[in-house]
């Protein structure tokens, strides 16, 4: 029997052996050369770490809360469609394994499992992603459907208007299964064949004429809080809260929509200075340590969230390996915080960190 996997590295390599390539491609791929998707690992891992001595860290503290939801530590699913192509159980497995860590998952209106069944399996907090669609009526009743079935927030993705242009899924021809949430839509296949006669599936229901003023309806009309997802630049994360979001998650898609991007820990200072208190400001893309959760915390984001990492989890063992796939980070974040003399969410700081070089810093002083 091959050796547990030690780390979220680890976790890709095995899923890789055991998924067949397209899926894999689907999952572990970006859009065209898939510049920013390198850069995201460079840029986190230049971001240094400072250790602290002598503070008390023997009772540490890594419970949160968003948007008022305690969860046992920052690190929550991301939404992503079709958890069905890592394992049959699919997003029934990685809402149990989620509840078992005591944190929440962002459930993809593309999920392989119906919202209504995946919602009956939670035992912890969920939230619904969906987008704007062109039928008000049905961007309204998608809402309404995950309120009535127990979902506490609205996940509304503003960066996936469009087709994007990812070449490993061109070239494996891959189609992927429409979401059972969309059952009574009659859409056909969802291809990634990018072209402007392919057949785009439940991207053509997608509008693409949303503005501002239509998240200040959306707010308006739905019960839900409402969390914006694709935000990159100060101004977008300001007009969103002033638009009505009440958390604004800094993402790029995991580099799967427009290439050669900022990675989202560059962008996400800038956010949240602009944001101001108003939302609360999360992050995704490229989490695999637990350094990485703490720079991020320490840059001003509430919490992280995980997309890629939930599949290598699902591949390798389902429920289950979700579930060590978490407390691996849980475990990373953990000590990190005790090294870096933080106790508590709250105390990791700016000063958590040392930029990107000391030997920069001492050339900028000059
Ligand atoms: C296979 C896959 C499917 C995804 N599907 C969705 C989706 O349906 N809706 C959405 O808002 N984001 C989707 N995402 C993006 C994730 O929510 C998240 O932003 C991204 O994966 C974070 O980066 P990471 O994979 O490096 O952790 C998907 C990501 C992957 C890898």
């Amino acid at each position: 029997m091959a050796p547990d996997p030690v780390n979220i590295f680890e976790y890709e390599e095995i899923a890789k052996k055991q998924l067949n390539k397209g899926d894999y491609d689907f999952i572990a791929g970006a859009a065209t050369d898939e510049i920013t998707l390198r850069r995201t690992r460079e840029v986190l891992d230049s971001i240094i770490m400072k250790p602290r001595m002598m503070v008390d860290v023997s009772q540490l503290d890594l419970g949160t809360t968003v948007l008022g939801q305690k969860i046992s530590f920052p690190v929550m699913l991301a939404p992503a469609g079709n958890h069905g192509a890592a394992h049959m159980e699919a997003e029934l497995a990685t809402v149990r394994a989620a509840g078992k860590a005591d944190t929440l998952m962002v459930l993809s209106s593309h999920s392989a499992k119906t919202l209504e069944d995946v919602a009956e399996a939670a035992t912890g907090p969920i939230w619904f992603q969906q987008y704007f669609f062109k039928d008000r009526e049905l961007t309204l009743g998608m809402a309404a459907r995950a309120k009535e079935a127990g979902y506490s927030a609205l996940c509304l993705t503003l960066d996936a208007k469009i087709v994007p242009k990812r070449e490993r899924n061109i070239r494996n021809d891959y189609v992927g299964p429409v979401s059972p949430n969309y059952a009574h839509l009659d859409l056909g296949t969802h291809s990634w064949k990018f072209a402007a006669d392919a057949p785009a599936g439940p991207s053509d229901i997608r509008d693409q004429a949303t503005t501002w003023t239509d998240l200040e309806w959306l707010a308006g009309e739905t019960k839900l809080p409402i969390v914006v997802k694709g935000i990159m630049t100060g101004e977008d994360g300001r007009r969103a809260a002033e638009s009505g979001a009440k958390a604004v998650i800094v993402s790029n898609h995991g580099t799967r929509y427009l290439d050669t991007t900022f990675t989202t820990i560059e962008v996400l200072p800038e956010v949240v200075e602009q944001v101001a208190g108003k939302a609360e400001v999360y992050m995704d893309g490229g989490i695999r340590r637990g350094t990485d959760i703490v720079k991020a915390l320490a840059l001003g984001a509430r919490s992280v969230l995980l997309g890629r990492p939930l599949f290598w989890g699902l591949a390798v063992d389902g429920e289950d390996g979700v579930s060590s796939m978490l407390e691996i980070l849980r475990d990373e974040l953990a000590a990190t915080m005790g090294m870096c003399g933080r106790s508590s969410i709250d105390s990791i700081d700016l000063d958590t960190l040392g930029g990107i070089s000391p030997l920069q810093q001492l050339f900028d002083r000059k």
